[in-house]
C-alpha cells in the first residue's frame, strides 16, 4: 500500500507514452512500443511488466496485449479512465503531496499548494480543465445510467446543475424524446458543452446557462439533478447549493442526486478514499445515509428514496 504511489505514476506514465493507443493498434514487442513512444526500452520494458502484473497488460508470446483493465486506458475506450489517470498523476499528485497538513487543520490541500481554489485553478489552466472535463464526462457516463432506467412520463423539463459538458444529459435527452434539458456549469465549460449538445444533435432540446450555484440556478424545471456535486464540498458550502436550489423548484419538483453513500464498518469502500480525495482537492466529503439525510434535510428537502449511487428528495 506504501507503493501505492508508484502504481498511479506507472499508470500515468504509460498514459502519457500513448502506450494503451499504441497497443490498440496492433500488439508488438516492448522494445517496439518503446520506440514508437520515444521512449528506453528497457525502462518500458519493466514498467509494462510491472502493470501486466497488476493485470494491467500482458505479455503473451513476446508482445504486449490489452487486458480488460489496460483497455478502460485509451483515449477512445468509451467511458475511458485516460484522463483520470492524467489527472490522478498529475495535477492531483502535487496536491496530495500538501496531506498532512490538511489532516492537521482540515483544510484542502490544493489551494496551498497551488495559491488558487480548485475550479478557479482550472479556468486559468485550461489544458487541465479539459483534462478535468474529459475524466468527469467519462465517469458521467457511468453515474448518469443510473437516469436511463427511470420511468420519465409526466416530466418535460431537467436541468442538471453542475452538468459539466452535458454528458449524462445529452445520453438521457437522446433516449428520452419529448424531455427537454438544461446543463448549468461554470462560463470555462461552456464551449465544450455546446460542442458535445451539437454533435449529438440535440440543439433543439437541450440549452446550456453559465452561472453559479451558489448564486442562482435556473427555475422552474420538473427535476433537477446533481450529479457528483454535493461531494465537492463541506457542509456549509453544500447547504448554500440547496439553499439558492430550492427557491428555483416547484413545489412538485424533484431532486437526483448521483451520489455515493459511505457504508459504516470496516471494509474497503472507493468512498472512503474519494472523501479523503474530496477533502484534499476542495474540502468536500463522501457521506454517510445520516449525514445525506441530515444535509438535505437542513437545505430544505425530505429523502423519498436512498441508495448507493442514487438519492431523491422533494422540497418539504
Ligand atoms: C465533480 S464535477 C461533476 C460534473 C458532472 N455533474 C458529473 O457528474 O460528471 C463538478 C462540476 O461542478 C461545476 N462547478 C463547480 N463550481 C461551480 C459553481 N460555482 N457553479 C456552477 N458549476 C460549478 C464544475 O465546473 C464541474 O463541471
Amino acid at each position: 500500500m506504501m507503493l501505492g504511489f508508484t502504481v498511479t505514476q506507472s499508470i500515468g506514465a504509460a498514459v502519457r507514452l500513448g502506450i494503451p493507443d499504441l497497443v490498440s493498434q496492433r500488439p508488438r514487442s516492448t522494445s517496439k512500443l518503446a520506440a514508437a513512444a520515444d521512449a528506453d526500452p528497457d525502462a518500458v520494458h519493466r514498467l509494462l511488466r510491472t502493470l501486466a502484473s497488476l493485470g494491467i497488460f500482458t505479455e503473451e508470446g513476446g508482445s504486449i496485449h490489452h487486458t480488460s483493465m489496460s483497455e478502460l486506458l485509451c483515449s477512445t475506450a468509451p467511458a475511458s479512465l485516460a484522463s483520470h489517470s492524467l489527472i490522478f498523476s498529475g495535477v492531483h499528485y502535487r496536491t496530495w503531496g500538501g496531506g498532512l497538513e490538511t489532516f492537521q487543520t482540515g483544510e484542502a490541500a490544493f489551494p496551498r499548494v497551488y495559491g488558487a481554489p480548485f475550479f478557479d485553478w482550472l479556468a486559468e489552466h485550461p489544458t487541465e480543465g479539459s483534462s478535468f472535463n474529459a475524466a468527469m464526462a467519462a465517469g458521467a457516463t457511468v453515474r448518469g445510467a443510473r437516469l436511463l432506467d427511470r420511468d420519465w412520463s409526466g416530466v418535460s423539463s431537467v436541468v442538471d446543475i453542475g452538468g459539466g459538458t452535458g454528458t449524462a444529459l445529452i445520453r438521457l435527452l437522446t433516449k428520452t424524446s419529448g424531455l427537454v434539458g438544461t446543463v448549468f456549469d461554470l462560463p470555462q465549460v461552456r464551449q465544450e458543452a455546446l460542442a458535445a449538445i451539437e454533435a449529438a444533435g440535440l440543439t433543439d432540446r437541450c440549452s446550456f446557462i453559465a452561472g453559479d450555484f451558489f448564486t442562482e440556478v435556473p427555475s422552474g424545471a420538473d427535476v433537477f439533478t446533481l450529479s457528483n456535486i454535493l461531494h465537492d464540498w463541506d457542509d456549509e458550502s453544500a447547504s448554500r447549493i440547496l439553499r439558492t436550489l430550492r427557491p428555483a423548484m416547484t413545489p412538485l419538483s424533484k431532486l437526483l442526486l448521483l451520489e455515493r453513500v459511505v457504508e459504516p464498518g470496516n471494509q474497503p469502500d472507493e468512498a472512503k478514499l474519494l472523501d479523503l480525495h474530496m477533502l484534499m482537492v476542495l474540502g468536500g466529503k463522501e457521506r454517510s445515509e445520516s449525514e445525506w439525510r441530515d444535509l438535505l434535510s437542513r437545505g430544505g428537502f425530505d429523502v423519498t428514496h436512498i441508495e448507493a449511487g442514487l438519492i431523491e428528495a422533494r422540497p418539504v
